[in-house]
């Protein structure tokens, strides 16, 4: 079984990344052949500051690396390592009809606020598909929010399929992890570096203290039975076994349970859990070499693993010389 997912180095991973998204792809390791890359270019119609960018990617790669992400076994590359996703996104946007894409969330979203968009915004689909479809991957592990996206990569690669009639792409199956796809931030929303309500687990002991004693709570008096569907419960659940959640959920509900002490609970569990990945990240930044290497190992098999593809889709298209 191939999987094949992207994370867009357009910040720091934070608690949503993680529980949405790089545990599964770290776990599918042992599951067959996984593929992960940072995606820059995926990055660009955001981030607009070259030495950032860098920074973000090394960022992203320690944060994989530290969580668990076997180079031995998966494939970690970077997204600009592998140009040819670019001739294939415009092998694919020319099968694209523009009403696919002009419902695409992102696009929509940007439009409606009034903004203009850049061509980037509105073709990343395309491009998200062609970083898909270059492997032929079996499933396609991602946070709910990405739903739309693979879909228009399954219209894609239908369209495709059905104009050269040739079954070159075969059509991504997602992965969703519902039970853990939405990790609640600070103030309560969906956690994103696009609402600033983000935690992040690999910040200094400090900082995360704070952050989590900033977790939104309401003013019910300790003695009163609480909400167990608020943000504080929620993330806490996350780092609890199933008899426990029962338990502490049963004290939340029959009153006498403060939230700071959940929330002085929720911090310790936090460092616990990833107090092994915190060593190995610091570790590691101390030699970017390394990182740099199992990068450009990642890139080289990513590019053999894509070829018959991509060799395959050029055929059928009639591009460069006739084999
Ligand atoms: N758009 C995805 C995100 O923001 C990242 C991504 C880019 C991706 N290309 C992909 C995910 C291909 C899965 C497959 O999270």
């Amino acid at each position: 079984m191939r999987s094949l997912s992207g994370i867009t180095s357009s910040g720091e991973c934070h608690l949503g990344n993680y529980f949405g998204a790089m545990a599964q792809h770290i776990e599918l390791q042992d599951q067959g052949e996984g593929i992960y890359f940072i995606a820059d270019f995926h990055s660009m119609t955001s981030v607009r500051d070259g030495a950032l960018r860098r920074r973000l990617v090394d960022d992203v790669a320690l944060d994989y690396l530290a969580c668990g992400l076997d180079p031995e076994r998966a494939i970690l590359y970077r997204q600009s390592d592998v140009p040819e996703v670019c001739e294939l996104s415009w092998i694919l946007g020319s099968v694209t009809p523009m009403g696919l894409l002009e419902r695409g969330h992102a696009y929509k979203d940007k439009v409606a606020q009034g903004l203009s968009a850049d061509h980037g915004l509105f073709a990343y689909p395309v491009l998200m598909a062609a970083d898909i479809l270059m492997y032929n991957p079996d499933i396609v592990p991602v946070g709910s929010d990405q739903k739309q996206h693979i879909e228009m990569a399954r219209d894609i690669a239908q369209r495709f399929n059905h104009v050269y009639g040739v079954e070159v792409f075969q059509l991504p199956e997602p992965r969703i992890l519902e039970s853990v796809a939405i990790v609640p931030g600070v103030d309560g929303r969906k956690m994103s570096k696009s609402y600033d309500n983000t935690i992040r687990m690999f910040w200094p002991e400090k900082k995360l203290k704070k952050a989590v004693m900033a977790v939104v709570t309401d003013s019910t008096p300790v003695e009163e039975p609480k909400d167990v569907k608020t943000p504080v419960f929620e993330l806490w659940s996350l780092f609890a076994s199933e008899s426990e959640r029962e338990e502490l959920f049963q004290r939340a509900q029959a009153g006498g349970l403060g939230y700071g002490d959940v929330k002085k609970d929720l911090l310790a569990r936090l460092l616990d859990y990833f107090g092994p990945m915190r060593e190995r990240r610091a570790e590691l930044e101390k030699r970017p070499d390394e990182v740099e290497a199992i990068l450009s190992d990642g890139a080289r098999r990513a590019k053999a693993a894509s070829a018959p593809v991509l060799d395959a889709c050029r055929a059928a298209a009639g591009l460069g010389a006739s084999a």
